[in-house]
This record gives C-alpha cells, structure tokens and sequence, in this order.
C-alpha cells in the first residue's frame, strides 16, 4: 500500500535532476510462458553444460558458501578475461552486467559541467545514466546511411562518448581501422560499447594495449548465454580501470555470477559454435526478407536485424511498423518498435532465434504481408 503524508514532500526532498527523470525502459519480459522473444537480443540457446554443472558444484548440497560474500573484485575472472585478450588482468574491470560497468563510466566521468556524448541513434539507456548524474548529453546523428560520423566524434567537446560497435539497434558494425583513427583525433575517452562484438567480423579489443583513451565494454548476456546473471567487464589501461575500482560497490558480481562467467569461458567451442549458427541464421532470414518481401534491412554484425517493413501496397513508415508489430505481438510473438526517432520509426529491430523461432516468424510474417 503506497501512502503520502503531506509532512514529507518527496517530490521536493529528492535532487531535482532525479525527481525530473525519465527511467530506461527495458524490453517487455512476459511472465508467461508461450511467447517467441525476440526483443531483447538474448541468445535463444542455453549456456554451456559447463555452467550448470560448475553453479551445482558452488552451491553444493546446502548452498553453504552463499553464506559468504564473494570476492569483491572478481579476481580470477579478471585473470582469465586477461588471458583471452592478451592483457594483464590490471587492465580488467568486471560489473553487474555491461549496464553496470556504463553507469560507473557516466559516474566517474561526467557531472553538470562535462559532457557525455553518443550517437541518435544507439543505445538509450545512455541519456538516462546521464541524467542520474545531472550531467549533459553532447548527441552526434546518424544519417540513414548509418556510417561512422568519424568527423563530428572526433570534435566533441564530451569527456566520455559511448559508441555502440557494432551499432543498435541498427546492427551495422564499424571497421576497426576508422575508430583507431578516431582514438587519435579525440581528446577524451571513448568507450566503444562491444555488447554485440562476438558476432561482428571486427572488434577493437587489440587496440587496448595502446591506446589510452580506450574502454572497451563487453558483456556474457548475449555471446554467453548469460543475461540472467548479469556479467560484464571492461578492457582499458590500468588508470581507467583503476577509477572504476574506486566508485564500484564492494560486491558488485555475485559469487554465482562469477562462476557461472568463469565456467562459460571454460568452454569456447561450445560458444564458437554458437556464433556460427547464430551467423547463420540471421543471414538466411536477411537474405529471406530482401528476397521475398523486398524489404530494406540494414547488414547486421549483430544477433539482430533492424528491418523497413512494406505492406502489401509497398509503404513503409511508422504506422506499418506499428502494425506489424501488433500483428505479431497478438501471435506471442515480441519484437522491438523504436517509435519516437525519424530514423528508426518505420523499423523494427528483430532479434535472431533459434531455426524452429524463425521459422515460426517467417510464417507470420507471410501472413501478414498478404493481409496487410
Ligand atoms: C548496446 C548495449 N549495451 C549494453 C547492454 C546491456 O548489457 P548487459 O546485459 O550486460 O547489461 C545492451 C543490452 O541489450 C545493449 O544493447
């Protein structure tokens, strides 16, 4: 039961930035069973054997040593993230999820008198974490084209920019060379958002060992199968990653988090041969819109596609989008409509599923496209 009493007016009492706030919207995740969810790009596959197994042996018979706070810096997770990237594990950061690891980014780097920027469109819990900080936002556009605005990057006036490589929702990676090239052109740091980069054909993770005004942010949601246990991390020189140590909470990774992570990166075929059906897939169902529909989908580096739906008279726009995604919402299945941005309205975003999920998709879709 919510009660209010006059003498406490919360509204007044909070900071103003934070009564003022817009919260992130995350994608719908329906309590029921019976839904296609394709709408917040997990991977539609389970994780390792590995991974259960190792959470069995952590939690043994009696769940005994959940009594015991887990290691606050994730110590042999760092060390193993460093060997797979070549790095010292003083160049590791590990955060409840790649969410986690942004908001302490905007929490070190940015306040009401030094900027954060990123590109419209990306990822938008950026402006929010800004907002928690009361800091400003410096937004760079896109053009449809969707390619790298190198020259307005490479000018901001922001402390931190976050540019999401491969984009999202577009999907459309970067090449590795531009942003290298960008690292010397701008004057703060740039946080290069890697959720997807497991299934792009580059990454700038290599870069790391030279370039001091680079963090890269990864995550287990979507290449390890992992979302539910919130893991990610970031790679950047010791000094960066030493102000993430100083503002993090003492426990931020839970100790099953840690070994279910630790467990994952036990079992690279496994996840390698992920990667490749997931390719695959996305690539036959691009391959199929284009072909049958005659859709424009953008090429995805990603475990998403961002299509332009055409009704059956050949329009596009919001209201198609719209329709498209109620028709298919109305069948249980969920995809993403990113309504209030010129250039992603008249878009869905579509993460990719299992061959049985697309299949099921692709018969909707041909449903609708003859009543439409
Ligand atoms: C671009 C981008 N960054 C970060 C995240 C958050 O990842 P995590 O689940 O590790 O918090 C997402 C999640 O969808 C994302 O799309």
């Amino acid at each position: 039961m919510s009660t209010t009493d006059p003498k406490f007016d919360l509204q007044n009492l909070a900071l103003p930035h934070v009564a003022r706030l817009h919260a992130y919207t995350p994608g719908l995740q329906p309590g029921e069973p019976g839904w296609i969810k394709l709408n917040t790009n997990e991977n539609p596959y389970p994780p390792s054997p590995a991974v259960a197994e190792a959470l069995r042996r952590e939690i043994g018979q009696d769940g005994a040593s959940l009594r015991l706070y887990p290691n606050p810096k994730s110590a042999l997770l760092r060390d193993a993230l460093g060997r797979l990237h070549g790095l010292g594990a003083d160049h590791v950061f590990v955060g409840n999820g790649a969410d986690d690891v942004l908001n302490l980014l905007v929490r070190c780097f940015c306040e009401p008198a030094s900027a954060a920027g990123f590109t419209l469109p990306s990822y938008s819990l950026y402006p929010v974490l800004v907002g928690i900080q009361d800091g400003r936002s410096l937004a760079v556009d896109f053009d449809r084209s969707m390619q790298l605005p190198v020259e307005a990057i490479a000018g901001s006036a922001a402390s931190v920019f976050f540019l999401t490589a491969p984009n999202a929702p577009t999907g459309v990676g970067f090449r590795t060379a531009d942003i290298e090239a960008l690292l010397g052109r701008y004057r703060g740091l740039l946080v290069v958002d890697e959720t997807y980069a497991v299934f792009a054909a580059e990454n700038t993770a290599d870069l790391v060992a030279r370039h001091a005004n680079l963090c890269v942010v990864r995550t287990f949601s979507k290449s390890h199968c992992l979302a539910g246990m919130r893991v990610g991390y970031a790679l950047a020189q010791p000094a960066v990653i030493g102000l993430l140590d100083r503002v993090k909470d003492s426990y931020n990774v839970s100790r099953l988090s840690q070994t279910a992570a630790l467990a994952a990166l036990g079992d690279p075929g496994y996840y390698a041969g992920l990667v490749r059906k997931i390719r695959a897939t996305r690539d036959r169902a691009r391959a199929a819109w284009t072909d049958r529909f005659g859709w424009f989908t953008y090429p995805s580096q990603t475990n998403f596609l961002f299509t332009e739906p055409r009704d059956r008279t050949g329009r596009t726009g919001l209201e198609v989008a719209r329709g498209l995604y109620d028709f298919l919402c109305a069948r249980k299945i969920l995809v993403r409509h990113f309504g209030s941005h010129a250039l992603t309205s008249s878009f869905l975003r579509i993460s990719v599923g299992t061959d049985e999920e697309m299949t099921v998709l692709q018969e909707n879709l041909e449903a609708w496209q003859k009543t439409a």
